[in-house]
């Protein structure tokens, strides 16, 4: 497994959804030096590319390509590839895709990196979307539990070389259980206490997940919709430390 962030503020990964670089890159600017890294996912990468991807790398930040490639091994590690050369230092795809295709893209990551004189960016697996209800997964022919598949599917990515996983913060004890330290665990999900919850249904503060065994934390909105970001960030971080010293 490659490193874990060595302070609170790098274990924040700050979620920059919008379509529009202007918007991408006054968040970034607030957020750079303030967070971990940066996310862009399919929804800015779509409209605005690597032009738009380079402009957000430029604030400083380190990246996040949230693109949860799933495709034939040699499509994803042609995608992996290209995202090692774009410099992204974080890079998503679903587990579910099986260990050939994992095991394609780990390589890829590699020989982009090489290739490009950059480190290696970290592969994170998606496992089964928070989006899916039992009866989706049954639907779509999985009948375990979510969390017997979201297990299941850790355990694969593990075993290909996968450095961390994208879990929900009720799935962190039971990934924990079956794989111990052997994956990091990428969060999001996360809202500080008192701010609004949005879309997110069961959410938890940023202190709960770190307790519960998070190493990277997602947030979005509570980041990008405060009055100041830069401000809402280190108070995460404040909230982050003390949380990490009440775990070590
Ligand atoms: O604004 P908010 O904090 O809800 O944003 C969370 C970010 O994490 C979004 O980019 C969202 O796509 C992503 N995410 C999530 N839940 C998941 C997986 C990813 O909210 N299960």
């Amino acid at each position: 497994m490659l490193p874990l962030p060595a302070s609170a503020q790098a274990r924040l990964i700050a979620a920059l959804d919008t379509t529009e670089t202007a918007q991408a890159v006054s968040w970034a600017r607030a957020l750079a030096g303030r967070v971990g890294l940066v996310k862009v996912g399919m929804e800015f990468f779509t409209a605005r590319g690597p032009e738009g991807f380079a402009a957000v790398a430029a604030c400083g930040a380190p990246m996040f390509l949230d693109m949860k490639f799933h495709d034939i091994p040699n499509t994803v590690a042609g995608g992996v590839r290209a995202a090692a050369l774009l410099g992204a230092s974080m890079v998503t795809l679903h587990a579910s895709g099986g260990p050939a295709m994992m095991a394609a893209a780990r390589e890829a990551a590699q020989a982009g990196a090489r290739a490009a004189g950059k480190p290696r960016p970290m592969l994170l697996a998606v496992t089964v979307l928070t989006s899916l209800s039992a009866e989706d997964m049954e639907a779509v022919g999985q009948p375990d539990s979510p969390t017997t598949q979201v297990v299941r599917l850790a355990r694969l990515a593990a075993e290909a070389g996968i450095d961390a996983i994208v879990c929900s913060p009720h799935e962190i004890g039971a990934i924990r259980a079956a794989l111990g330290r052997r994956v990091a665990l990428v969060v999001p999900g996360i809202r500080p206490a008192g701010s609004a919850m949005g879309d997110q249904k069961r959410a938890t503060t940023p202190g709960e997940a770190v307790r519960a065994g998070a190493d990277w934390l997602v947030m979005g909105r509570p980041l990008t919709q405060a009055a100041d970001p830069a401000a809402a960030a280190a108070a995460i971080a404040a909230e982050v430390a003390g949380a990490s010293a009440a775990v070590a």
